[in-house]
């Protein structure tokens, strides 16, 4: 597999950052993941919005000539390692670079970022997308950023090995009584016929999936209602469902062992993920 760093296309395994780098030491970077569908890259545009508000937000100095070279690499990642066809993804990291000595504070504004691009192919978990999943809630123990896209992922990684000890299939992070979202992707409620999702704010990710969701419900004439969901509220929902770029819209149909409505996929997860479906398969 050909990953991209700092300007070279190499094998993953060959491919090596300095002991030094800020996102290693101090994990001081951004990332984004973006889904390929036959050599497309969904909503591109999208992520690439996200990824200037997250380097602006950290001021990580980032040009527009920069920004430009990322699209060829990616369709050059998307060739070479044969995503023309079926499902991959496009995983793109930017770290404040390499600095010396290991100080807190940014290094000097010329010190050049370190960009890796990846590219791999991708299976969509169909059994769990049609039956919908057994989810559990843990306490959202992230700092208050987290509309900045970082790699700093230990509360994310944590919240999913609870998802894998406890064979669930869905996390729903609680904070102060309320669901924020999940470890990779955002959660949206139905109660009669009306969607209901956390607002924009530093304690959520705005997914680029979670806007295609507004599309298709405007598009649809299901009303959103932008707001907290509490932990006691969210039990009584008709739906629920979890969005993101490598989640899709995935039903839960559970959360801590008690059902969710008729404990089975509703109507409004299906028109969604037929209408998300649609538009990966035609944009
Ligand atoms: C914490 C979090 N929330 C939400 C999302 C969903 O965002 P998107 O739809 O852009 O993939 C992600 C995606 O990785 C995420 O990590």
């Amino acid at each position: 597999m050909l990953v991209y760093l700092n300007g070279e296309f190499t094998s993953r395994d060959k491919a090596a950052i300095s002991v030094n780098d800020r996102g290693f030491l101090f994990g001081d970077g951004i990332y984004e993941v973006i889904r390929v569908v036959n050599g497309r890259m969904f909503r591109l545009e999208a992520h690439l919005l996200r990824m200037d508000r997250g380097l602006k937000g950290l001021e990580i100095p980032f040009s527009a000539s920069q920004r430009k070279e990322l699209v060829s690499v990616m369709e050059k990642l998307v060739v070479e390692n044969k995503l023309q066809k079926g499902e991959g993804t496009i995983y793109l990291q930017i770290t404040r670079g390499a600095a010396l000595p290991r100080t807190h504070a940014y290094p000097s504004s010329d010190t050049p970022p370190t960009v890796m691009l990846m590219a791999s192919p991708f299976v969509p978990d169909t059994d769990i997308l049609e039956k919908g999943g057994h989810a559990i809630t843990v306490p959202d123990i992230r700092w208050s950023r987290c509309d900045l896209k970082t790699i700093n992922l230990l509360p994310n990684v944590m919240a999913a090995q609870e998802e894998k000890k406890r064979s669930a299939g869905g996390v729903l992070m609680v904070r102060d009584g309320y669901i924020t979202e999940g470890y990779k992707n955002n959660v949206f409620a139905v109660f009669d016929g009306t969607l209901w999702t956390y607002p924009d704010s530093p304690y959520i990710l705005s997914g680029i999936t979670r806007d295609v969701v507004f599309e298709i419900a405007k598009e649809k004439g299901v009303p959103v209602k932008l707001t907290p969901i509490s932990e006691k509220e969210i039990r009584k929902a008709d739906e629920v469902m979890l969005t993101g770029t490598i989640t899709d819209i995935q039903p839960v149909v559970s959360i801590d062992g008690r059902r969710i409505g008729v404990g089975r996929p509703g109507p409004i997860a299906k028109m969604l993920q037929k209408g998300l479906r649609h538009r990966m398969d035609t944009e």
